[in-house]
C-alpha cells in the first residue's frame, strides 16, 4: 500500500498564471463533450459493463479504478511535452491514474499523427526509473524486476479497470500546460502520468471511448491529477456538468482550488466517506429518499457501506444514468408509477428501461421529484431532467437502475449531477453542492 508520506517526493512545482485577482489560486479547466453524444441506450450498456465489473472487484487489490467507457463523458484538453502535443482525456472521478496513449516511434509525422502522444518528439519526457521512490505509487506488472544498478530502467505500470480494460507502459514525468476558461494556458513542469504503450479492453479501445487519448483521474488516491495538484491548490476541486443536449450546450467546467466566497455561500455540505477497500471513490451517505415529499420506507441499512466494503453510494463522473439499492428502487418506482399514471400515458419501456411515458401531453412541473436525503442533514433536489432521459421522440424513461446493494453500490451518475456544482475537498472530507453555483465562477 502506499503511504501519503512518500508524497513530497510527487510534489509538482507549478508556474502559475495568475489568473483571477483572488487571493486563492486555482486553475479552470472546460470541460468539452465530444459528438455525437451516446444513445441512452448506449449510454446504459457501457454504464452497466462499468459497474457490473466495478462491482465484483476483488478485495485484495490495492488500487480499484473504475472502467472509463467514454459514454456521456467529459473531456479535458491538454498540451503535453516540448514543443506541446495537444491531447484529449476523458475526466473521471471514478478512477486515478492519468494516462495516455503513447507512441515510441522516432519519426512520426507519417503515422496517423494526432493518434498518441510521441513521446520521442518531446524533450522534457522522462520515464521514472523503477527503483524512484514515485514508482511504488502505480501498480506494477507481475513481474516488474528492477535493476537499480541500470541507468536505463524504466518504471513500467499496468493499470487494470474494473472491465479488464488495461493499459502499460512506462509511469513518466513531462511538461504539461492546460487551457484555462481564462484563455490563458497554465503550464506544469511535472506531471507525472503513464505513457501507454500497451492498452486493451473493450472501454478502452472501443467506439465509446471517443477518439480520447487517455484518461485523467480525478479520484482520491495520490497519484490522481487531483492529489498531483493538489498540494498547490489545497486538495479542494469542483466542476459544473451541464446538460449537453441543451441548444446552445452551456459550458462545463473543472476547477482545481477553492470556489469563490459566493458560491461557498450557497453550499450544502455531505460527509465524504472513506473506502479503505476502494479508496479511489468519493462515497457519500445516502439517508433517505423521497418522491413528491413523501419519505420513502427503506430501511436505513440498504444505504450503508458494510465492513467488507461493499455497498455505500459514489459520486462518479464517468458514469452517465445513477444506480440505487434494488430495495429502493423498486419502491422509487412503484411510487414514480403511482404519480405518473395521474398525469401521462405510460408507454411500453424502451429495452432496459423500466419506466418510460408519453410527455407529449405532459404538463411542464409534472414528472415526480425526487430528493435525496444525506448524511449530516443536507438534501439534494435534483430537478427530473437529471433523471429521465429521452430515449425517443417525445418519450422518456427514468434512469435510474437497480444494483444489489449486498455486493455493489450505488452511483450518482453524471446525469443526475448536471447543473449542481459539487465541490470536493479532500482535507475536509466534505462534499459541497449547489443548483446555483455554475453560473457563478
Ligand atoms: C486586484 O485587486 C486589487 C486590490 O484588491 C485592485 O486594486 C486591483 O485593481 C485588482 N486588479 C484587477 C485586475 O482586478
Ligand atoms: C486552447 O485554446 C485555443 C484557443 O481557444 C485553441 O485554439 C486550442 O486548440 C486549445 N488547445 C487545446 C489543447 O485545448
Ligand atoms: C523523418 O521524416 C522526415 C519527413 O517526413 C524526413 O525528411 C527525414 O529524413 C526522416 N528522418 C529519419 C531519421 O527517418
Ligand atoms: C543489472 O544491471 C547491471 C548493469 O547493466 C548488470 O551488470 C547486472 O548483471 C544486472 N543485474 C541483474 C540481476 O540483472
Ligand atoms: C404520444 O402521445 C401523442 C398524443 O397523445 C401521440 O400522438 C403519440 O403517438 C404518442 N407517442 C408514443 C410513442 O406513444
Amino acid at each position: 500500500m502506499v503511504s501519503l508520506s512518500q508524497l513530497p517526493f510527487f510534489l509538482i512545482f507549478f508556474l502559475f498564471t495568475t489568473l483571477c485577482n483572488s487571493s486563492q489560486p486555482y486553475l479552470q479547466l472546460p470541460l468539452l463533450h465530444r459528438h455525437p453524444s451516446p444513445t441512452p441506450t448506449q449510454a446504459l450498456s457501457s454504464d452497466t459493463r462499468r459497474l457490473s465489473l466495478l462491482h465484483s472487484r476483488s478485495a485484495s487489490s490495492p488500487i480499484v479504478s473504475g472502467a472509463s467507457t467514454g459514454s456521456g463523458q467529459y473531456f479535458v484538453h491538454l498540451l503535453l511535452g516540448s514543443p506541446p502535443q495537444p491531447l484529449l482525456l476523458v475526466a473521471d472521478t471514478g478512477s486515478d491514474l492519468v494516462w495516455l496513449r503513447c507512441s515510441a516511434c522516432k519519426n512520426c509525422s507519417r503515422r496517423s499523427p494526432g493518434s498518441a502522444f510521441l513521446a520521442r518528439h518531446s524533450s522534457t519526457f522522462s520515464p521514472f526509473h523503477c527503483y524512484d521512490s514515485a514508482c511504488r505509487l502505480v501498480p506494477r506488472p507481475d513481474p516488474a524486476p528492477c535493476n537499480h544498478t541500470r541507468l536505463h530502467s524504466p518504471c513500467r505500470y499496468q493499470y487494470t479497470y474494473s472491465d479488464g480494460s488495461t493499459t502499460a507502459g512506462f509511469f513518466s514525468k513531462e511538461t504539461t500546460a492546460l487551457n484555462t476558461t481564462a484563455g490563458k494556458p497554465a503550464k506544469l513542469p511535472h506531471l507525472s502520468f503513464g505513457c501507454g504503450f500497451d492498452i486493451s479492453g473493450p472501454s478502452l479501445t472501443g467506439p465509446s471511448f471517443n477518439g480520447a487519448h487517455g484518461v485523467m483521474g480525478l479520484g482520491r488516491g495520490p497519484i490522481s491529477f487531483i492529489s498531483q495538484l493538489g498540494h498547490q491548490f489545497g486538495s479542494t476541486f469542483s466542476y459544473c456538468l451541464m446538460d449537453y443536449t441543451l441548444s446552445p450546450p452551456p459550458s462545463s467546467y473543472l476547477r482545481i482550488g477553492a470556489s469563490e466566497s459566493d458560491v461557498v455561500s450557497k453550499l450544502s455540505y455531505t460527509r465524504l466517506i472513506l473506502n479503505p477497500l476502494s479508496p479511489t471513490f468519493y462515497y457519500i451517505g445516502i439517508k433517505s429518499v423521497s418522491v413528491n415529499g413523501v419519505k420513502l420506507a427503506v430501511r436505513p441499512s440498504v444505504w450503508s457501506l458494510d465492513k467488507d466494503g461493499n455497498g455505500g453510494t459514489v459520486i462518479d463522473s464517468g458514469t452517465t444514468l445513477s444506480f440505487l439499492p434494488e430495495a429502493a428502487y423498486r419502491l422509487i418506482l412503484t411510487a414514480f408509477k403511482r404519480s405518473l399514471k395521474k398525469v401521462a400515458s405510460l408507454v411500453e419501456p424502451t429495452p432496459g428501461f423500466d419506466l418510460c411515458v408519453n410527455v407529449t401531453s405532459l404538463a411542464k412541473g409534472s414528472l415526480p421529484r425526487l430528493r435525496f436525503g444525506l448524511e449530516g442533514g443536507s438534501v439534494l433536489a435534483p430537478p427530473p431532467r437529471n433523471y429521465f432521459i429521452e430515449t425517443m421522440d417525445r418519450v422518456e424513461c427514468l434512469a435510474i437502475q437497480p444494483v444489489d446493494s449486498g455486493s455493489g453500490f450505488s452511483v450518482i451518475g453524471n446525469l443526475m449531477q448536471q447543473g449542481f456544482l459539487f465541490e470536493f475537498d479532500k482535507d475536509r472530507s466534505r462534499l459541497g453542492f449547489s443548483r446555483h453555483g455554475c453560473g457563478l465562477q
